[in-house]
């Protein structure tokens, strides 16, 4: 007879949000305090980054983060890429139909607000080939030919009508705002510390990732992670001592662009649809006896380890296929739960793949530990198969509404805290609330939750982590799909060689002709939830 194991789900999530509202990241129960040793600091922490272990874990950054150079005037609005006037057409001759499984090639010439061809790369282009009648989409690839043309070219995965349709998302000269602000400010949001003394003081004081950013005029307050060396700085408050900090909070979005630079990241020019170059196209099958609608080629099931290919997937008839793996559907509250049980899924998700397992799953019980706290804990158990799912937020920078610091916990704390195994599984998502700082803050804290994980797959291997790449959604300079983009190369680069799954909800989000959504839409939740289901039941 079998034994039903329980099922641990850890959801380690960063959401970013220009918005304060919902944040994902989970960890299961209460633990230690993260804030030992809070001291005050007078060096510049910045100062002090091991970039030599870094650069051991992550490949040179100068490579990692290439763009190609936007060169040309930057005060000149009217010489910046214009949505209007830039145009694609087809490689080649059309034809009367195409075959399913070829792929279709596309040349784009950028051209400035008067019209004329521009002679640099960097826009930032997103292709998509859409099926409205089959809801079937797939994300382009866009190669930068760094002379104002680029490459479009789109696998043709299903059989039917599809349609290439292709939005400027930012400029070259947008993203050469988003570029120097991303590596020049120390920080571009801020945040607040919440300090109470013994005798019901309160005092509240700015906190940030690097101590300038507190506007500190005196002391410091730092605050690390004995087991993930990660540091946090608030300014002294008056009265208290540091080890008075309870709370945690969003702070402002500080003022880091010229007009002109909003000019440039203004909505009339951003995620705007270049005029359709190219007539919907025809896509049949090939030969006779493959009645195939799609053109899946055979797959293994999905194991952690592969790197994904691009495309990853696509949707055909609403659902995600995956291009490297046997991804399976999971249609009924049964077929999830048969999976849920036998194993512990042991760690973290994002919060709306939580959400979306607790309804989908009336049997899953939510237990809400802090109910009353956006960043969590949440917890949901499912008795009769011993299921449990944990979600909690990732540690700071997390922009949220307050929330106590006790709750707030470092991903590689509770990774090492892990003890893994075949009935664990631990979802991590990250990237979001990072893009309001310089790189090399990703890339450390990258380091240590890397070295957590490989520490967690090295005692036991045979527990499950997936990462959850982030997603489309903002537009702004704190959070921009330009930015995102460099996270998931942050995040691939991190946990490259690791015996990790990957769910590439960049592209899962970028596939289909809805708005794009940093919190995206049920259909996308579901497919990208069931891919997760596929590596813990791959057959
Ligand atoms: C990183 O790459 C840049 C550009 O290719 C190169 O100049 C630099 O020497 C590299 N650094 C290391 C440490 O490999
Ligand atoms: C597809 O195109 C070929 C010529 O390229 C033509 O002979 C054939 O009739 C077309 N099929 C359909 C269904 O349009
Ligand atoms: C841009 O570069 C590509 C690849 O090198 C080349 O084929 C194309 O002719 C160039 N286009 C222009 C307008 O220079
Ligand atoms: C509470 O403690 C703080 C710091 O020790 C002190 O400055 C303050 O005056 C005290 N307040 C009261 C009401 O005793």
């Amino acid at each position: 007879m079998r034994q039903f194991k329980g099922y641990k789900i850890l959801i380690v999530g960063l959401i970013f949000l220009v918005l304060v509202f919902c944040l994902m990241m989970p960890w299961p129960e209460p633990m230690i305090l993260w804030l030992e040793q809070p001291r005050p600091v007078s060096e510049d922490a910045s100062e002090t980054i091991d970039w030599d272990s870094l650069s051991q874990e992550l490949p040179n950054l100068t490579n990692l983060l290439y763009w190609p150079p936007s060169g040309g005037d930057r005060d000149d609005f009217l010489a910046s890429t214009s949505p209007r006037t830039s145009t694609y057409h087809l490689k080649g001759p059309a034809q009367a139909n195409y075959t399913l499984g070829s792929n279709l090639e596309a040349i784009l010439v950028a051209r400035d607000h008067w019209g004329r061809p521009k002679a640099h790369g960097g826009d930032l282009f997103r292709a998509q080939l859409l099926g409205p009648e089959l809801r079937a989409g797939v994300p382009g690839e866009v190669k930068d030919l760094e002379n104002g043309t680029y490459l479009l070219s789109f696998p043709l995965l299903w059989a039917g009508w599809a349609q290439v349709q292709v939005r400027l998302i930012h400029s070259s000269e947008a993203v050469g705002v988003l570029q120097r602000v991303w590596r020049e400010k120390r920080a571009t949001v801020d945040f607040r510390g919440h300090f109470r003394g013994t005798n019901g003081t309160q005092e509240t004081v700015i906190c940030n990732v690097d101590p300038q950013s507190t506007g500190a005029k005196g002391s410091t307050c730092q605050y690390k992670d004995v087991v993930s060396g990660e540091i946090w700085f608030c300014a002294q408050p008056c009265t208290l001592p540091c080890n008075a900090l309870v709370g945690h909070s969003s702070g402002s979005y500080l003022k880091v662009t010229t007009p002109h630079d909003e000019d440039l990241l203004a909505g009339y020019v951003t995620d705007q649809k270049l005029p359709s170059g190219i007539p919907p196209i025809l896509v049949l099958q090939a030969a006779q006896e493959n009645m195939e609608n799609t053109a899946l080629p055979s797959r293994p099931p999905c194991h952690p380890g592969h790197l994904s290919p691009k495309p990853s997937g696509f949707y055909h008839q609403d659902r995600w296929h995956s291009t490297f793996c046997s991804s399976r559907s999971f249609p009924t509250v049964e077929s999830i739960l048969n999976c849920l049980s036998g194993r512990i899924v042991g760690d973290s998700t994002l919060r709306q793949w939580w959400e979306y397992l607790r309804d989908t799953v009336p049997s899953l019980k939510p237990v809400d530990l802090h109910a009353t706290y956006q960043v969590g804990p949440l917890m949901a158990v499912e008795t009769t198969r011993g299921t449990v799912l944990h979600w909690r937020a990732h540690s700071w920078p997390l922009r949220s509404l307050r929330t106590p610091v006790a709750s707030l916990h470092s991903v590689a704390r509770e990774l090492h805290g892990l003890a893994g195994g075949p009935y664990t599984v631990v979802v991590l998502g990250m990237g979001a609330h990072f893009t309001t700082f310089p790189p090399s803050i990703f890339a450390r804290r990258l380091a240590g939750i890397r070295a957590a994980v490989k520490a967690l797959l090295d005692r036991e291997p045979s527990t499950l982590v997936v990462i959850k790449l982030a997603n489309t959604g903002y537009k702004s300079v704190y959070g921009s799909d330009w930015l995102t983009l460099q996270m998931n190369r942050f995040l691939r680069a991190a946990f490259v060689g690791l015996r990790v799954a990957f769910v590439d909800a960049w592209e899962m989000t970028s596939s289909l002709a809805v708005p794009d959504d940093i919190h995206p839409r049920k259909l996308i939740v579901r497919n990208e939830v069931e891919l997760f289901l596929s590596f813990i039941c791959p057959t």
